[in-house]
């Protein structure tokens, strides 16, 4: 073998066992992406997830397109499914689970099953002319997804060719990202089975709202993070886990009255007294981690209500009875909410995202605000109800706002629902 392929071969190892330790699907995806286009040279891939009968666009990079285009909701690709079909590339290696390996897209031979889809081509004038395609399947081979490798670039950064050693070290790579994948779909998707528990008693809002925070909070602790120059091996373990464990922030809500979860109206003072327990239901299910999952969610759960002022809830209080913390109560014996930095930079994040979606969105009894309403009462709030650090790294990431909306929509309303069709003022939220 040569000392190239074995260098390159050490170095898919290097990178696959990094991927022991990201359990969060879109980030690993990005990894595995991100990583494939490097060993490979590549300007551009995607990973298509198999669902049902579609391939999903579930992550895809181009840096030619990154240049031109500022808003990627305007890439061709971004929401778009393809049916599972076997005259296209990624069909073709979904259900045949071969690699293929074509290096001028222009002239397949006709009589293949397969040809190159043009159409993603002519919407952003980005012709694929060199494509890998790879399969993502189990070790029991069956098929997760695709991966799409597109236009390797020689090291004079001209358009060159796949070779059969790139097609030997990238099956070896795909094999093990698959497991990686199988893995950590397989803790996702344990999470957002709790997600969808909840969401049968509150279907309007929990759902969407939940993977709406997971995305809008995990962005801003990366732009946190970098400001702060957390260390790099904080950063992943965190970005790793915020999102799934943000996912569940209002899994207590499993325990409040329907009647109160979906009320089309303010709520009285017994129904909020209701519907605040969701943090200490939640939290009393997540009482003994016993994992580092399990310890973040713990934070998220118990700290998202709480605020910067100490104006909060559930505050300093002893999970078991409710009552105040020992040691930590007031002068008058009452409970005490957290403020500043006691309260975890997770329970700060998630506060914020929780609160922007709640204004940006519609909820039972009330419509959604226009974005630059939603960001004015943000920014009022920063040193009030948020901590102004987490405020600047939200208002750093507000371009990504209508992509995250734009993924995950609310679902549409039936032509009885009880939602308001008034907009309420900022203080009626
Ligand atoms: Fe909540
Ligand atoms: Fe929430």
């Amino acid at each position: 073998m040569a000392r190239n392929q074995i260098d390159r071969l050490n170095e898919v190892g290097r990178i696959v066992s990094s991927f022991n330790y990201i359990f969060d699907l879109s980030l690993l995806l990005e990894k595995i992406l991100t990583s494939a286009r490097v060993l490979t040279k590549c300007e551009a891939g995607t990973i298509y997830l198999l669902r049902g009968r579609k391939l999903i666009f579930a992550h895809s990079q181009n840096d030619y397109l990154d240049r031109m285009i500022d808003d990627p909701t305007e890439l061709p690709y971004f929401n778009r499914n393809l049916e599972v079909d076997r005259r296209t590339l990624a069909g073709y290696v979904a259900l045949e689970r071969e690699i293929l390996t074509i290096n001028d897209t222009s002239s397949i031979d006709p009589m293949a099953p397969y040809q190159h889809f043009t159409g993603f081509d002519n919407e952003s004038s980005y012709v694929c002319q060199a494509i890998m395609t790879l399969p993502l399947a189990t070790a029991g081979n069956e098929p997760l997804g695709v991966l799409q490798l597109i236009n390797p670039l020689g090291d004079d950064g001209l358009l060159t060719c796949f070779s059969d050693e790139d097609e030997q070290i990238l099956s070896f790579y795909a094999g093990f990202a698959a497991l990686a994948m199988e893995k950590s779909m397989t803790m996702s998707s344990a999470v957002i089975h709790n997600v969808e528990i909840v969401s049968s008693h509150d279907p309007l809002e929990t759902r969407a709202h939940a993977m709406r925070v997971a995305a809008l909070s995990t962005a801003i602790y990366e732009r946190w993070s970098e400001k702060r120059a957390i260390s790099e091996e904080e950063r992943t373990h965190s970005m790793n886990l915020l999102p799934l464990a943000a996912m569940l922030h209002d899994v207590g809500k499993i325990y409040v009255p329907k009647s109160v979860l979906t009320k089309p109206a303010r709520l009285d003072q017994k129904e909020r007294t209701l519907m605040e327990n969701h943090v200490l239901a939640g939290a009393r299910m997540y009482a003994d981690p016993f994992t580092p999952l399990d310890e973040i969610t713990l934070k998220v759960i118990l700290d998202h209500h709480e605020r910067w002022d100490g104006q909060g809830y559930p505050g300093w209080v002893d999970l078991n009875t409710g009552h105040p913390l020992a040691g930590r109560a007031g002068e008058d014996g009452r409970i005490v909410g957290k403020k500043g930095q006691e309260i975890s930079i997770f329970g700060r994040i998630v506060a914020v995202a929780d609160v922007y979606d709640a204004l940006s969105g519609r909820r039972y009894y009330k419509e959604a605000f226009d974005q630059a309403l939603a960001l004015q009462i943000m920014e009022q709030e920063s040193g009030h109800h948020f901590d102004p650090e987490v405020v600047e790294a939200f208002l750093g990431v507000k371009s990504i706002l209508n992509k995250i909306k734009n993924q995950y929509p609310d679902p549409p309303l039936e032509a009885n629902s009880p939602l308001k069709t008034v907009k309420p003022t900022p203080s009626e939220i």
